[in-house]
């Protein structure tokens, strides 16, 4: 698939088949993940891969997410050892937020449905994960990527809104 046609494919997918996803295409993704830029190349990022029953339940309920069925979740996570966590300024979270967009793209571009559910700066999220998971200290949970064969149909789209962009020529 293109690239463009993939950006346009990715839309959340809430139902999924009970299907398992293969190894190769989980180390896609993270490899895909793993090519994202980042400020000062820092690849602040972190990555449980969670396909335990029990415990894709229990991550599952602290979001507002009602999926049942994926049996798959990525979590994505800042390492933000040394800096400030609360400083919303800190670079970690567009670093991480683009390793989750690639993750989304190749997704859809290898067939597979996606849902993006976000953690941080959710605090009450971010420490229940924590909790369940028991992730060391400098490890922040930042989003769960549900993942999985679509169950449903989304059709690919954009949503240009030609009044949400200014030229300066
Ligand atoms: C930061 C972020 C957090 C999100 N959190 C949730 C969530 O908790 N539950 C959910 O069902 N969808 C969540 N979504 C998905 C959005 O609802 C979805 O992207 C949006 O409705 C547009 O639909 P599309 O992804 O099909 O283009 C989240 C998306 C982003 C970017």
């Amino acid at each position: 698939m293109e690239t463009k046609d993939a950006m346009l494919a990715r839309r959340s997918v809430r139902v999924f088949k009970d299907i398992d996803v293969p190894k190769e295409i989980i180390d896609e993704l993270l490899k895909s993940a793993m090519a994202a830029p980042s400020a000062l190349n820092r690849q602040p990022w972190f990555f449980y891969v969670i396909k335990d029953k029990e415990t894709l339940e229990k991550v599952k309920k602290i979001s507002h997410y009602t999926d049942k069925n994926s049996n798959l979740i990525i979590m994505v996570c800042g390492d933000i050892t040394g800096l400030n966590p609360l400083n919303l300024n800190d670079f970690w979270i567009q670093d991480v937020s683009a390793a989750v967009e690639n993750i989304l793209v190749s997704a859809a571009d290898m067939g597979l449905g996606s849902l993006w559910c976000g953690v941080y700066p959710k605090m009450e999220r971010v420490n229940a994960i924590k909790t369940i998971l028991k992730t060391p200290k400098n490890i922040m949970p930042f989003a769960l990527i549900h993942l999985g064969y679509p169950g449903e149909n989304k059709a690919p789209r954009t949503q240009y809104d030609e009044s949400k962009i200014v030229y300066i020529e």
